[in-house]
C-alpha cells in the first residue's frame, strides 16, 4: 500500500505540474492576445483544479502510512532539514498553495471579462505553482 500510494504520488506531480504549466501559459497567451475565454479555457483551469485535489488526497494518505511518519514519534523533527520538509513544509506550503489555486478558480469563474477571468487565473496558479515548486524533494524527485 505504502509503495502503492508513493508511486502514486510521485508520478501524479508530473501530471499536476504539466497542468498548472499549462493553465498559466494559457492564461498568460489569452491576456496578451485579448482573446475571448471560452470552454477550453475553462476546462483547463477546472482540470488544474481537480488534478491538484487528488494530489492532496494522494499525499494525505500517504503521509500516514510513510515510514517518515514516524519519525515524529523519535523526536527532533524540526531541528532536521530533511525531515522538517517532508513532514511539516512539504504538506503545509502545499496545502497552501491548493488554496490559493481554488480560491483563485472559485474568483475566476465570477469574474465577467475574458481578461479578468485569465488574469485572475493566471496570478493565482502561478503563486500556487511557485508554492509547489518550492517544496519539491529535489533531492529524491524526479526519480527517473
Ligand atoms: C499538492 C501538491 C503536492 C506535490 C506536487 C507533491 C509532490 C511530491 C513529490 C514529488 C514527492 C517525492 C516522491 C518521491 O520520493 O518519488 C512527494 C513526497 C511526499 N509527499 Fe507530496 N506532494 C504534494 C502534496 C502533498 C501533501 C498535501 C502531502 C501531505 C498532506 C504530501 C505528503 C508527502 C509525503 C509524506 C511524501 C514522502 C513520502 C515518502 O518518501 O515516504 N504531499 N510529494
Amino acid at each position: 500500500m505504502y509503495t502503492t500510494f508513493k508511486t502514486l504520488h510521485s508520478y501524479w506531480a508530473y501530471l499536476l505540474l504539466v497542468i498548472l504549466l499549462l493553465a498559466v501559459f494559457n492564461a498568460l497567451f489569452g491576456i496578451l492576445k485579448r482573446r475571448e475565454y471560452t470552454a477550453r479555457d475553462f476546462r483547463i483551469a477546472l482540470f488544474a483544479l481537480i488534478i491538484s485535489h487528488i494530489q492532496f488526497l494522494l499525499g494525505l494518505v500517504l503521509y500516514f502510512i510513510s515510514p517518515l511518519f514516524d519519525l515524529w514519534s523519535q523526536g527532533g523533527v524540526m531541528g532536521d532539514a530533511e525531515k522538517r520538509l517532508m513532514l511539516v513544509e512539504h504538506p503545509s506550503i502545499n496545502i497552501i498553495a491548493l488554496i490559493l489555486i481554488t480560491i483563485g478558480y472559485s474568483k475566476h469563474k465570477k469574474k465577467v471579462s475574458s481578461t479578468s477571468k485569465f488574469k485572475t487565473v493566471l496570478i493565482f496558479y502561478i503563486i500556487g505553482l511557485v508554492f509547489l515548486l518550492s517544496r519539491i524533494p529535489w533531492d529524491v524527485w524526479p526519480n527517473w
